[in-house]
């Protein structure tokens, strides 16, 4: 075990305790107070858990083991050739169990929900990858499993629904609203704030805090493995890194451990939908608008009388009109440099993946994926784009069919 540098990653895990994040004038708990004293408990059960070399080391067989870590970075000969400019290399998410990075988290998390006997674990999934994973944990592990999701994203996710199911949850339709992510992870907290035995496992790096901290600490292991399979191939860093965002948890899980790296572009790319000034798109940061939305202070797409807007995007995943704290910090600072891909290009680059390297990627990384053969050509050969390969596309293949 000793010579398995994945394994290895566990010390580096446990030198980076320490306290709950503060992002500035981001993030905070603006919530009830019945909720306020059950994510203390939560917060305390991390910082334990953090700090508990059993935890870590349970959570890494179970990635190793179960999920299939380490996933390859790959260099996308083809379709650096076809772009120009950088060598672009993909982090294969797409290839861990149930298809893309949100298992990470859920196993992560499933974890601390043990440590604290609920027996009743909730979710939200937009998308459907994130209801996957937590209902595929949830079996794993023999505890019973509602999973929230929208009428909208019910219709547009089928498979992933009948996954669901199949796997032995529940589904919980939320048709308030649009019937999407937003409504489903508000309806996911009033059924926290009711129930005593239940863990709501968030998806996202978003929510009141630890919730961004606690998904970030879960999903940090796809940059520290990138890295380390950066310095192995290339023998230096990458010259950028590029993530798509919906709530934030594979962006920030993959610029973590690079955000120190003076030298590394980061770049993290909203949903542009159908077009920035159509209003019909997924873009937090668009406008500058501060807010608060699922009990954190961030970016919010609001409107001129400062009310929560729908977002909307090809992909379901992206479909949020929030964004991790962290993320609104990051940009405040101008450490990332946060952009937008339409829909249109996304689908362009859902193809030329396809063509060119066959890999039939999800469509929320398609937007990374488009927006780095944007930016290849400002850098020379010599340099590295790493792109978060996020999921794969199978969910997404009746959308893709319909639209072509
Ligand atoms: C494959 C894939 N990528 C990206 C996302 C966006 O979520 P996040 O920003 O939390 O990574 C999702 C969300 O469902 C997803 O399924």
């Amino acid at each position: 075990m000793e010579d398995d540098w994945h394994w290895q990653l566990r010390n580096n895990i446990l030198k980076k305790e320490g306290k709950i994040m503060n992002y500035g004038e981001f993030g905070g708990q603006y919530v009830p107070q019945e909720l306020k004293e059950k994510l203390q408990e939560i917060e305390s059960e991390f910082e334990r858990a953090k700090k508990d070399e059993n935890f870590i080391e349970e959570y890494l067989y179970y990635l190793k083991q179960y999920v299939g870590r380490p996933t390859p970075l790959y260099y996308a000969k083809n379709l650096s050739k076809y772009v120009g400019g950088a060598k672009i290399y993909l982090k294969r998410e797409d290839l861990n169990h149930t298809g893309a990075h949100k298992i990470n988290n859920a196993i992560g998390q499933v974890l601390i929900a043990k440590r604290m006997n609920k027996t009743h674990i909730i979710a939200e999934t937009g998308a459907g990858q994130h209801g996957v994973a937590t209902a595929t944990v949830c079996a794993l592990f023999n505890i019973k499993c509602t999973i929230f999701m929208g009428k909208e994203d019910i219709e547009r996710q089928k498979v992933n629904v009948e996954k669901i199911k199949m796997l032995g949850a529940n589904v919980h339709e939320v048709s308030s609203g649009e019937g999407t992510l937003k409504e489903a992870v508000d309806e996911a907290f009033e059924y926290l704030i009711k129930h005593q035995d239940v863990f709501y496992l968030i998806g996202s790096a978003v929510g009141p805090s630890p919730y961004p901290e606690m998904v970030k600490f879960f999903q940090k292991i796809i940059g520290e493995e990138a890295k380390k399979q950066i310095l192995e191939q290339e023998n230096k860093l990458p010259s950028a890194i590029v993530a798509c965002i919906g709530g934030g948890s594979n962006s920030i899980g993959l610029f973590a451990d690079f955000i120190k790296e003076k030298n590394v572009d980061i770049y993290g790319v909203e949903g542009a939908g159908k077009g920035l000034n159509t209003g019909k798109h997924a873009s937090a940061m668009y406008n500058n608008k501060i807010g608060i939305i699922h009990g954190m202070k961030t970016y919010a797409m609001q409107n001129d009388n400062g009310e929560l807007m729908n977002a909307y995007s090809i992909s379901a995943g992206l479909d949020y009109p929030g964004i991790g704290p962290e993320h609104a910090y990051l940009k405040s600072i101008g450490r990332v440099k946060y952009d937008t891909i339409t829909d249109e290009e996304a689908v362009k680059a859902f193809k030329l993946l396809c063509k060119l390297e066959g890999i039939i990627p999800a469509l929320e990384s398609s937007h990374a994926i488009a927006y780095a053969c944007k930016i290849a050509k400002n850098y020379k050969p010599i340099d590295v784009i790493i792109v978060n390969l996020s999921g794969r596309g199978d969910k997404d293949m009746e959308i893709i069919i319909n639209k072509l």
